[in-house]
């Protein structure tokens, strides 16, 4: 057969010859139809089948905007040192216990993990049955737990995981998500989203529609109050220091905001600081002048783009399901802010993904992730922004 057509093609006679040619001319354009055609017939297809509806995000969301900090350390990870290794499965935050010595993390196996800060020692604690995601130390000696799957946790002293609550104003929570405890024991918490769970958080990204809610609980009285609704992505809350206020982070729009809880202006939400070079996730308070907020990513091109139109978050929803969504994050870090929302300094790198967390403990910043397998921790005073 391939001996045939090797001395059959040099020999052809003109004639077929410039037969071929012109039947190659006039298939031309109907090749050329299908191939246009199928990929686009398809894709409409996908595109209608496909319900998905984002919706634009209001104007006033989407700014190119950054605010700039004014010292800096771009490559974080060199001079990083590895915590827990194989012992923690996507530490997502980080609650410093100072009177014990240990910080606890919660992990994407259940498992609250206490770890001693003298010497990294990592000891399985106990496990939630959930994805515990937001911690902090409460007033008795518990642990209070955003738990992504099973809302708002009281871990006692003995070990005992006790529910708070699950839902507030008949909604229930899908993605409890961060969480922190005032002085006189209110919980303020968030939760990211009553309509997406954490497997699914991509989609709230992508839907662009404000499903978040800042809320408290009062284990006075035992009631949950919706203080703030129509959040986008309501992530990381941080108590102020003095009481005044609850600082809570949206994601997607890149800020962070405060809720007034005392005072004349009680109840009021007042900005705090926006235009983040960074997605926010979690905040943490140091108590020395500094609020630490984590980036999983900062502020890329690609999900400039997505953002402010619907089509293309639309386009990548139907990636996302069929093929897989392109990668659209870089530089994960922590950004350093002062009392009164100003930048003092910013951490990240090219290599980090999806940090979660950053706590200043000592002379370290310590970092969870939602996904890696350990804690990153710096030693700020060797390793400085400048
Ligand atoms: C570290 O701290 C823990 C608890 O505070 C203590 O039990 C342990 O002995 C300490 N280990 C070292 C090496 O200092
Ligand atoms: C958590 O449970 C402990 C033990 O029952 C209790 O002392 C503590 O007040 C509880 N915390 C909250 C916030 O309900």
């Amino acid at each position: 057969m391939s001996e045939s057509k090797s001395s059959d093609s040099p020999s052809l006679p003109n004639a077929s010859n410039s037969y071929i040619i012109s039947k190659r001319k006039n298939s031309w354009p109907f090749t050329l139809l299908i191939t246009a055609l199928v990929p686009v017939v398809a894709a409409t297809i996908l595109y209608q089948l496909d319900t998905f509806d984002p919706a634009p995000l209001p104007p006033g969301e989407l700014s190119r905007h950054v605010i700039e900090a004014p010292v800096r350390n771009s490559r974080m990870l060199e001079g990083s040192e590895l915590v827990g290794v194989g012992h923690l499965a996507g530490p997502e935050d980080i609650a410093y216990d100072p009177s014990a010595g240990v910080f606890y993390t919660g992990c994407a196996d259940g498992w609250i993990n206490r770890v001693t800060v003298n010497d990294s020692v990592v000891h399985k604690w106990i496990n939630t049955g959930g994805r515990p995601l937001g911690i902090a130390v409460g007033r008795n000696n518990e642990l209070i737990v955003a738990d992504a799957a099973k809302g708002l946790l009281n871990v006692t002293a003995e070990g005992v995981v006790e529910l708070l609550t699950d839902e507030a104003e008949g909604q229930k929570f899908r993605m409890t998500d961060g969480v922190d405890v005032a002085e006189n024991g209110m919980i303020y918490f968030t939760d990211a989203s009553y309509k997406y769970s954490l497997s699914e958080f991509i989609w709230e990204f992508l839907e662009g529609k404000p499903h978040g809610r800042l809320m408290s609980y009062d284990p006075a009285t035992r009631r949950t109050k919706v203080l703030v609704r129509n959040l986008y992505f309501a992530n990381g809350v941080a108590v102020s220091p003095d009481q005044n206020y609850v600082i809570f982070c949206e994601t997607p729009v890149r800020r962070c905001r405060k809720y007034i809880i005392q005072g004349k202006e009680k109840g009021k939400v007042d900005k705090f600081i926006e235009y983040l070079p960074g997605m926010p996730d979690n905040i943490r308070y140091d108590g020395e002048g500094n609020y630490w907020i984590a980036f999983p990513t900062a502020h890329t091109f690609s999900w400039d783009l997505a953002f402010r139109y619907p089509i293309i978050r639309k386009g990548i929803a139907i990636m996302e399901r069929y093929v897989g969504r392109p990668n659209m994050e870089k530089n994960g870090g922590v950004l350093a802010v002062d009392l009164v929302g100003k930048p003092t300094a910013y951490y990240y790198d090219p290599g980090l993904l999806l940090l979660t967390t950053g706590i200043k403990i000592g002379d370290h910043l310590y970092c969870g992730s939602l996904f890696s397998p350990y804690i990153i921790r710096l030693n700020l005073k060797q390793y400085p922004a400048t």
